[in-house]
């Protein structure tokens, strides 16, 4: 079983451009953020929503792009479809979930089932996944991987800042969530073609 604080503690031991250190530290923030959206209120707790949103659509379609296909190699190719497969639906439930009154009850029971699925999808990438990538890839390959992430949350950043308020880069995340994904499958494609962001960029490990 994982938890935040110990996912902080072993992305503090990796290099800040090491890719399962980025990794790790969003699982922490993606635990900590449905806490925040549980727990706040009214428009809060849309600001907190949406910021989950946008942090899960940059982390898991750039686990599926950047890493799954690493990961097939390394872990193998069942284990990197059942991961892609848990992901695609956690999207599912999410799209279904902002559909819903985010003051209601059926919301909050929704979140509650899409933060256990998604915890328990984290706890088997970094228990399954991680471990073999990390004994099959090279130092420099896995901070390879971390930097093409880094770099393609300067159009997508998963952290809100307000300087940057309705710039392109603050302006990705607006929207339902199947157009969020599609943004940052963009960003991850070609992230140079995409650096809208002024301000200071987001880095995944940034403590809250
Ligand atoms: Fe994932
Ligand atoms: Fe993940």
């Amino acid at each position: 079983m994982s938890n935040a604080a110990q996912e902080r503690a072993e992305a503090a031991l990796l290099p800040e451009d090491d890719v399962i250190g980025i990794l790790l530290s969003q699982h922490a923030r993606i635990r900590d953020l449905f806490t925040d959206v549980h727990r706040a209120q009214g428009e809060a707790k849309r600001a907190k929503f949406d910021e989950l949103r946008a942090l899960l659509a940059v982390h898991e379609t750039a686990e599926e792009m950047i890493l799954r296909p690493v990961a097939e190699k390394e872990a193998g190719e069942k284990e990197a479809d059942a991961r892609n497969e848990e992901e695609a639906e956690a999207n599912r439930a999410l799209a279904e979930l902002e559909r819903l009154d985010i003051a209601g009850p059926r919301f909050e029971a929704k979140l509650g089932e899409l933060e256990r699925a998604v915890g328990e999808h984290a706890g088997r990438e970094e228990h399954e996944e991680f471990p073999p990538l990390r004994a099959g890839c090279s130092a420099e390959q896995l901070r390879s991987m971390g930097r093409r992430l880094l770099t393609a949350e300067k159009a997508a950043p998963t952290h809100p800042h307000p300087a940057a308020a309705g710039s392109p880069a603050a302006q990705w995340a607006v929207g339902p969530f199947a157009s969020l994904l599609d943004r940052a499958r963009d960003a991850l494609s070609s992230p140079s073609e995409g650096l809208m962001g002024t301000g200071p960029a987001s880095l995944g490990r940034e403590d809250r």
